[in-house]
């Protein structure tokens, strides 16, 4: 069968937004003009270097029926959860939680010289796993593989696998593919995805093109694909630095409401109902 290259479909303009206790961000997924992105719920890009952007963070909150996946470029958060876990995420680092029927957690950047730089994104959970025992992967810099191609791409394989390298977030439902892709001028990357999986690139520095012969897209951007086998990223004289996510859509009803997001209103109410009861943690005799 021949290789169908996909196509820029969307170039969207993240949106300024204020979150959590007073954190301001640029989203680009969750927006009035991107709702989601099956099987990706929300994207969040933090970074500043005025402590008032972000110190006041994200107090305990609860979440239910998705994961949540940190990456932080620079600075530190710190993190605590129902779960028993706290500890932080430095530069570098990942925290993929699946938070399933339900945890409650507090995300906190600390106030440091070099500020905080990072992304949030939220990844849907079939039906049948919106209520599994939530999960936790924290994963540290060095334990992500990180790898040069020929023609001087370098590649941070944070989930899926690229050139037979497996990257160290394992067992998630939507088979992810999460990269950090810098490549230098005038440079191609050319790569495989799933067909049928939903692609997209967060274009954080530089610039490129993100489709054979297409206009020149600059941070920063979210750029979504078209359905195909492959795509292509081409520098010009500048580099350019983005995430590069795909994963496999659920095509299934989509129920949010702030952090919860379910199939149904009835399972948002019995979220509210339950946090209101405090039966809202997870627990094994559910
Ligand atoms: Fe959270």
């Amino acid at each position: 069968m021949e290789s169908v290259p996909r196509r820029v479909e969307k170039v969207i303009e993240p949106q300024p937004v204020v979150e959590g206790a007073g954190v301001k961000l640029r989203r680009s997924i969750a927006t009035q003009t991107l709702d989601y992105l099956d099987p990706f719920l929300l994207l969040d890009h933090f970074a500043s270097n005025n402590p008032d952007d972000y110190k006041a963070g994200f107090p305990m909150h609860p979440h239910r029926g998705i994961e949540t996946v940190t990456y932080v470029l620079s600075g530190v958060v710190h993190h605590r959860d129902t779960l028993g876990n706290s500890g932080s995420i430095g530069a570098g680092d990942v925290q993929w939680m699946t938070a399933g029927g339900g945890i409650m957690h507090e995300e906190m950047p600390q106030v440091r010289p070099e500020g905080i730089e990072g992304f949030q994104l939220w990844v849907n959970l079939p039906a049948k796993l919106k209520m599994t025992r939530p999960r936790y992967q924290d994963i540290r810099s060095h334990e992500i593989p990180e790898f040069k191609r020929e023609g001087g791409t370098t590649l941070r394989v944070i989930a899926g696998v690229i050139d037979e390298v497996q990257g160290p977030v394992t067992g998630i439902a939507v088979d992810p593919l999460y990269l950090d892709v810098f490549v230098p001028p005038h440079t191609s990357f050319i790569q495989p995805i799933n067909r049928g999986h939903t692609a997209f690139a967060y274009v954080f520095e530089g610039k490129a093109k993100f489709e054979e012969n297409g206009a020149m897209v600059s941070h920063p951007r979210l750029v979504v694909w078209s359905d195909g086998d492959n795509i292509r990223v081409t520098t010009e004289e500048s580099p350019v630095r983005f995430l590069l996510v795909s994963g496999k859509p659920l095509h299934e009803p989509i129920a949010r409401y702030g952090p919860f997001v379910m199939n149904t209103r009835e399972q948002i109410e019995q979220a509210l109902l339950d946090l209101r009861r405090g039966t809202f943690v997870y627990s094994e005799s559910r």
